[in-house]
């Protein structure tokens, strides 16, 4: 038997849900004395917890895997753990094309990585990837920031987006209790985090899912409502929350944010594309028309709002004039921040499967027109920050420049300045900003 305590390594992939779920089986390992090594080599228990939304995801897993299997090999007491969406989307099939894995989880089961752990350790090979009631989960979690929280209020997706895998992977939506969110926030303001961003995959389905009704006849818990309940937790005083899904974005939530001052004035609203025969065939529910009326109305009640989305390029069908109503949508809206992506099919997806499939080269042609077109409005955006005076949330060292310090403006921005960060992490100070690139800021502080 070995002296020193088992030692962990998690690689993450994927989203801030995936983020959100490492930390809590980190702190799972943690609970039950394992400690993390910085290189995955040293480890005893290696955790990758996957993504699989595009098919460049998925590869980049296999090849991590590999490498950890071989190890594997001459080191037969190594605990190997696939987590995440390709466990979830694979299955069984993963113990047959790496043999050398111990525990394949889903997302649903990463609360109950103990037990599965313990299952492991009495010898079997686990694979866990039936659908379950969320439980919560009673560890601290390992959180790779002191400042800034995630904080899950809803688990899975019912929509089915036809070029979708994470309804799949996810499983249906599960909400947590209001109570649940709270006292979760509330342990986060006793530990000095100043900023919570709330997470769902359609945060606007909260709630839709627990018991309750009101007198008018919907649902009694919305994000709204848990807005207004959880938004005066001492101690944090940034709240925001992702992603918004324009079908069901109401203005009930819009005068939510611009009436709780806590509330930070950054909208993550995915549109996907701004063609609407392209959105019916995607089945997203909603036109382009009504989403320029959110926009609209955003910013209406906050005119400075700073918006961001998602899109993607190429989808089955999709022509060079469907192409260019996109082109128009992020000319016209003017975002702050676009994640772009062409289109990959995805197992179990039912566009995967249409024979109307665009060439790589007209996505990746596509894909770089609209990047071109997204840096030059987002330089554009920035532009209003000049000379201005930003609140700036202190985060960390600017890794670049050491004599700096980072953190983000209200609207989500990056900001850097000179600083000492020993002085200002967890702080919110003053910069009056004096240079602007497309997706950063740089300022001086102002006492
Ligand atoms: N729940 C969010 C997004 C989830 S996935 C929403 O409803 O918008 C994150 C982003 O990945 C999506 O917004 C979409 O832009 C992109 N994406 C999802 N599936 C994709 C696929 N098959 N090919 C390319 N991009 C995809
Ligand atoms: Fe995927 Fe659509 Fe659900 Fe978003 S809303 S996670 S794009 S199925
Ligand atoms: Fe990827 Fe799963 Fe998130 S597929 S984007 S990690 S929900």
């Amino acid at each position: 038997m070995t002296v020193s305590p088992r030692r962990y390594h998690i690689t993450t992939f994927g989203c801030q849900m995936n983020k959100a779920d490492s930390e809590r089986m980190a702190g799972i390992l943690e609970d039950i004395g394992y400690e993390w090594a910085e290189e995955p080599d040293q480890a005893d228990l290696i955790l990758y917890n996957t993504c699989t939304i595009r098919d460049n995801a998925e590869q980049k897993v296999y090849s991590y895997l590999g490498r950890q299997a071989k190890r594997k090999q001459e080191q037969p007491d190594l605990t190997l753990v696939v987590a995440g969406c390709v466990a979830q989307q694979e299955g069984e099939k993963l113990l047959r094309r790496v043999p050398e894995l111990d525990l394949v989880m889903g997302p649903q089961h990463a609360n109950r990585l103990r037990d599965l752990l313990e299952e492991v350790l009495n010898g079997s090979q686990v694979v866990a990837t039936e659908a379950v009631h969320i439980l919560e989960d009673i560890t601290k979690p390992r959180r790779d920031s002191a400042v800034t929280a995630w904080v899950n209020v809803i688990y899975g997706c019912n929509e089915r987006c036809t070029y979708c895998v994470v309804p799949n992977v996810r499983g249906i939506e599960q909400s947590r209790t209001p109570a649940a969110i709270r006292a979760e926030m509330e342990e986060l303001g006793r530990q000095g985090y100043k900023e919570v961003t709330l997470l769902g995959q359609n945060i606007d389905a909260y709630g839709r899912d627990l018991p309750g009704v009101t007198a008018d006849g919907r649902h009694q818990h919305t994000l709204t409502d848990l807005l207004y309940y959880v938004h005066d937790v001492p101690g944090v005083e940034r709240i925001r929350f992702a992603t918004s899904h324009p079908r069901y974005f109401t203005e009930r939530l819009i005068r939510a944010c611009a009436e709780l001052p806590k509330l930070c004035e950054h909208f993550h609203i995915p549109f996907q594309s701004g063609d609407n025969d392209i959105l019916k065939a995607m089945a997203r529910g909603y036109t382009h028309e009504r989403y320029r009326r959110i926009i609209d109305q955003i910013r209406s009640y906050m005119p400075d709002a700073a918006i961001s989305a998602d899109a993607i390029v190429g989808f089955p069908g999709e022509t060079e004039a469907q192409f260019e109503n996109t082109l128009k949508l992020v000319e016209e809206i003017g975002f702050d921040q676009l994640n772009t992506a062409a289109y990959s099919p995805r197992p179990g997806t039912p566009a995967a499967i249409w024979d109307n499939q665009l060439s790589e080269e007209v996505k990746s042609d596509r894909l770089q027109r609209l990047n071109h077109l997204v840096s030059i409005k987002a330089a554009e955006r920035s532009q209003r920050y000049l000379g201005r005076l930003e609140e700036v949330l202190v985060e960390e060292q600017n890794a670049k420049e050491p004599t700096q310090v980072m953190g983000r403006t209200r609207g989500n921005r990056l900001t850097f300045f000179p600083g000492d960060l020993a002085l200002l992490k967890g702080k919110v100070v003053k910069v009056e900003i004096t240079e602007v690139r497309a997706f950063s800021l740089t300022g001086v502080m102002v006492n």
